[in-house]
């Protein structure tokens, strides 16, 4: 379960000021679990963990085996919602460098995120001399990005396994019934997953679109949707004791009293693709209308060492959130008969009393410099950890954008970059 400790906010903003905002994150609550505010078709995420569709469920467990079974390497192909998710979970419950481990499951590259040529190539390379499958994600069907990386790659692996090989090797994750990328699964006979026509991009995490990619990394997806099914009992009180309100009304307080900038911090490395995820959660669901508090990430305590002055001595309009975990107690100190580095006096200590202990110096300083720091409390890095935390940061995410206005499920500035890149380009009909 996450605990929202705002004691580094109480000397910015009085608790009879947070607790002021209540009556604005009922409203919201009830927004989100009615459907009735703006954007509530895009609400099924909700209730998602309550009954996840179990059918699709066993599909996801038995592709996750079979790519297992015929492939060193999963290319994702996905951009934004259809790819951060699963990234941030890879690389939270693993590692970032998960992809060098030794194990049984195959590798999991991401493609399709960019246009850049030497980028693709070089990941066309790298997986062309093994086995791969790909997993294309994208609900609209229609996103430049993954389009062009999944052309690339079908024709790779066409060019491998030959058209009908190809298409068992194709595994495609989209609407139910719309869009070009269904119809090209249809008539290709790709296996397919659906994103649920009630859950948008940045929300789908819980969906396919998360699970399967997680799954072939051989982590556990019940334990996820476990732990996601948590957090939303827990979350389901409606008063100002409920946690994902009072990260809501601390940020919207802050944000109102001339903050603009949130800086979500992790004294953990694996944390750092967590960040992206966050960062469009936070940033498609706000950033409107003029308005919303611009999310940043910074990883701990490397970015001390660069972030650091600006954080604690910059501009007066941040913000920080600090994500911190249990760790476990694997590595201590070691004892020097000849202390030539003066390191004794740490002696003994584990590495997870140290980092505890930086998070607690950072913090105190960057309050005492001017930043409200909120923290939120989490358990040991696990899949149930993972599936509170994702599930906790989209509700927060819903309360918060209702209480400041916006419709938290569209992206309507997302598409202005898109005409005109289509413009330019020739597209017809732009
Ligand atoms: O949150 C969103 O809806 C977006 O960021 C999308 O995830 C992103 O644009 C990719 O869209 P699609 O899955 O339609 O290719």
């Amino acid at each position: 379960m996450v605990k929202t400790d705002i004691s580094g906010v109480v000397p910015f903003i009085s608790e009879d000021k947070l607790l002021s905002l209540s009556g604005e994150a009922l409203r919201a609550h009830e927004l989100l679990e009615s459907g009735a505010g703006a954007g509530g078709e895009y609400t099924g995420w909700v209730r998602l963990p309550e009954s996840p569709d179990r059918a699709e469920l066993l599909r996801i467990k038995r592709a996750a085996e079979r790519i297992k079974n015929d492939s060193d390497t999963l290319v994702v192909i996905g951009i934004g919602g259809s790819y951060l998710g699963a990234r941030a979970a890879i690389e939270l419950l693993k590692s970032p460098e998960h992809n060098l481990l030794k194990g049984d499951t195959p590798k999991v590259i991401f493609a399709g995120n960019n246009l850049s040529g030497a980028h693709l190539g070089r990941m066309m390379d790298f997986v062309s001399d093994g086995d791969f499958c790909v997993n294309v994600v994208s609900k609209s069907g229609t996103t430049t990005e993954p389009a062009v990386a999944f052309r690339l790659f079908r024709e790779l692996l066409e060019k491998k396994y030959g058209r009908a090989g190809a298409s068992r090797r194709i595994y495609a994750t989209t609407d139910r019934s719309r869009g070009a990328l269904r119809m090209m699964a249809d008539s290709a006979g790709y296996e397919t997953f659906v994103v649920p026509d009630d859950i948008g991009g940045r929300y789908s995490v819980l969906t396919a679109v998360g699970l399967l990619p997680i799954a072939v990394a051989g982590l556990d997806v019940e334990r996820i949707l476990e732990g996601a099914l948590h957090e939303r009992r827990a979350l389901s009180g409606k008063t100002a004791e409920n946690e994902a309100w009072r990260f809501a009304m601390a940020r919207q307080a802050l944000y109102r009293a001339g903050k603009k900038v949130e800086v979500l911090a992790c004294f953990e490395p694996e944390f750092r693709f967590m960040g992206e995820w966050w960062k469009q959660l936070f940033g498609e669901s706000e950033g409107k209308n003029g308005g919303g508090l611009f999310p940043a990430s910074v990883e701990y305590t490397a970015d001390l060492h660069s972030m650091g002055q600006y954080i604690q001595d910059g501009e007066r309009t941040l913000v920080e959130t600090f994500v911190s975990f249990e760790s476990p107690e694997r590595l201590r100190v070691p004892e020097d008969a000849g202390n030539l580095d003066g390191l004794n006096y740490l002696a003994g200590r584990s590495l997870s009393e140290v980092n505890r202990i930086a998070l607690e110096a950072t913090k105190e300083a960057h309050v005492k410099g001017g930043v409200p720091c909120i923290e939120l409390k989490t358990g040991a890095i696990t899949e149930e950890t993972l599936g509170a935390l994702v599930y906790f940061f989209e509700f927060a995410c819903g309360l918060s954008a209702y209480m400041q206005g916006v419709n938290p499920f569209d992206q309507p500035g997302v598409e202005e970059y898109k005409r005109n890149m289509f413009r330019l380009l020739g597209k017809p009909g732009f």
